[in-house]
């Protein structure tokens, strides 16, 4: 698997992604997924309004210490120019691919025209993927392009939109298998992915609703897209990318992680993210991933409301071992929790820049 001059990690022929969700995908998390088995992670959306990039939100999305690469940043906006300034502001700071954001639902940014909104403007939306590739193929950092099927069911235009990228020089394009219209509801569907795989030779990756090993198995060989890109399974669960490598290469099942794995694994998680965002924001922002975590085991419920009201760093990090361990006593390994799917559809405002 190759984006430009970048070799990635492959399991099985394929290569495992984690999807770029802003408000969670920031450094701590990519990290974890790539310690897990991910081996690439794009990360949270970064806007193109130079107005904003010295703000604290701008400036943890754009915190990339210790990461391995290659760094890769997305970038948002509805403007072709202030697009490429982004890109070149990015590679400046260290991004060593630039991803547009052609597959954000959400109103702030659909308003102006952004994210998704770009497919239905096809102009545009080019002009804009010609003005990034000017600014980066001199700088040799390759550019990708995330999208859905299209604006709605009667206007679905990934195909097409997917050649003239590719001719404009894409060098990688994901997919996310619904339609603008749909935001988070209904179902991925994986023809329109197929297709636009059959159609290009750069490497396509299929998105949406891979929430298991075998959904993961029966995704590729629909599509036979070149990579996977998993987004909401990962949250409280970033032990599926290493599950889903897995089965793909042996065709076998992991056991789920062990009780205290999973505690150590999210002690690790939170002291990282405590780094990044300091104790009162990182307490609080580290609530969502603590909750994920929790979801559906027995008990889950009321520890998430318990801990929601802690404040301070070392009781959420104590509260949270004190419960595993009461997990523990119970149960030696993880006991099987529904898919986060159909729940987490983001906020405008997780999807904003
Ligand atoms: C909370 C959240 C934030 C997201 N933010 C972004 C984003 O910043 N950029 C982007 O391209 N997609 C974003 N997405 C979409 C995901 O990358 C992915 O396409 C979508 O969740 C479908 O994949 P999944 O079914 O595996 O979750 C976001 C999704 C969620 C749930």
């Amino acid at each position: 698997m190759q984006i430009g001059p970048h070799t990635l990690p492959e399991v099985a022929g394929t290569a495992l992604f984690v999807a770029p969700m802003a408000g969670v995908t920031d450094r701590p998390f990519r990290q974890l997924c790539r310690r897990l088995g991910a081996g690439y992670a794009v990360s949270e959306m970064v806007t193109s309004r130079k107005e904003l990039w010295n703000s604290l939100k701008t400036s943890r999305r754009a915190d990339h210490a210790g990461e391995p690469g290659p760094i890769a940043v997305q970038i948002a906006g509805t403007d072709a120019a202030m697009m490429a300034e982004a890109a070149a502001y990015n590679i400046d700071r260290g991004a060593q691919i630039i991803d547009i954001n052609m597959g954000c639902p959400a109103k702030k940014v659909c308003n102006k025209w952004a994210g998704s909104a770009l497919m239905r403007n096809e102009v545009l939306a080019l002009d804009i993927v010609e003005a990034v590739v000017a600014v980066c193929a001199p700088r040799c950092v390759p550019v990708t392009l995330k999208m859905r099927t299209g604006w709605s069911a009667d206007e679905r235009n990934a195909l097409r939109l997917a050649r003239l990228f590719e001719a404009a020089g894409i060098a990688m394009l994901t997919i996310h298998g619904r339609t603008r219209e749909q935001g988070y509801t209904g179902l991925a569907e994986y023809d329109t992915i197929a297709a636009v795989k059959a159609a290009v030779v750069i490497p396509v990756v299929a998105n949406g609703d891979i929430d298991s090993p075998e959904k993961a198995r029966d995704v590729l060989a629909y599509t036979q897209a070149d990579a996977l890109m998993i987004g909401r399974a990962a949250q409280g669960r970033p032990w599926i990318f290493r599950e889903v490598a897995h089965f793909l290469s042996t065709g076998g099942h992991l056991p789920a992680p062990t009780v205290a794995e999973a505690r150590d694994v999210l002690t690790e998680h939170l002291h990282d993210h405590y780094g990044l965002y300091g104790e009162l924001s990182g307490v609080r922002s580290a609530r969502k991933h603590i909750g994920w975590a929790v979801r559906g085991l027995p008990g889950g419920d009321a520890f998430r409301r318990h801990m929601n009201t802690l404040e301070r760093c070392e009781e959420q990090l104590q509260a949270l071992r004190d419960w595993f361990d009461d997990l523990g006593q119970t149960y030696h390994r993880l006991p099987a929790t529904p898919a986060a799917n159909d729940e987490d559809a983001p906020a405008d405002p997780a999807c904003a820049a």
